[in-house]
């Protein structure tokens, strides 16, 4: 079993910590970070954490077993009038846990979080079409692909193709 658990600069390190290299951050967070991730722009994020009905809320991921961190994952964008949310940058941080179902979990509590704390109706995912482990776990939870948008990022000499996947609160499965 896993918990959401509010980030704090204290997380800091172990999150830089386990983003390794420029295409990763890119894979995991678009454009929203430079690379290297550093405390500055974290702290830059966190800011929009505060205060009464926020429109950004960051996570790190607990494992209630074990009491260690395993992961990261945020709600971005909340807009409490339209109801919708955009979920953002999903991380299962130690190699070795990864592709042991902690990702579904961890979107599962965050699905819950979302809908039924927060009353929103509508979760959105940014996903590039190369990442299958991503796109299994999210369309396994429920997320359905509602748009497909090409050469949205350039990496090098590569160009990514992104997809918006949705989940309405009615379509999810529980875990
Ligand atoms: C993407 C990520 C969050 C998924 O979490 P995870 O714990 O590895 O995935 P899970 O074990 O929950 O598995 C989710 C699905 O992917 C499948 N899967 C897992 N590892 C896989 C692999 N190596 N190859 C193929 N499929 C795989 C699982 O079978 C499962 O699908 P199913 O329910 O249809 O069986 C995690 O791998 C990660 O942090 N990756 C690096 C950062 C990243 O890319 N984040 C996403 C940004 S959009």
């Amino acid at each position: 079993m896993i918990e959401l658990k509010q980030f704090h600069r204290e997380d800091f390190s172990r999150l830089i910590q386990w983003v390794p290299n420029a295409r990763f951050l890119s894979r995991w967070a678009g454009t929203n970070y430079v690379w290297p991730l550093d405390t500055q722009q974290l702290s830059a994020t966190l800011e929009r954490t505060y205060g009464l009905r926020p429109p950004h809320y960051m996570f790190k991921v607990v494992d209630s077993g074990t009491g260690e961190s395993i992961g990261h994952i945020e709600l971005v964008q909340v807009d409490y009038v339209k109801r919708t949310g955009h979920i953002g940058r999903v991380l299962v941080g130690p190699v070795e846990c990864r592709g042991r179902g902690y990702g579904k979990q961890i979107l599962s509590k965050l699905i819950a979080f979302a809908f039924s704390e927060l009353g929103l109706k509508t979760l959105t995912i940014n996903v590039f079409d190369f990442n299958k482990v991503a796109i299994a776990c999210y369309t396994s939870i429920g997320f359905r692909q509602v748009e497909f948008k090409k050469n949205v990022q350039q990496f090098g000499n590569e160009t990514w193709n992104q997809m918006l996947l949705q989940l309405n609160r009615t379509e999810g499965k529980t875990i």
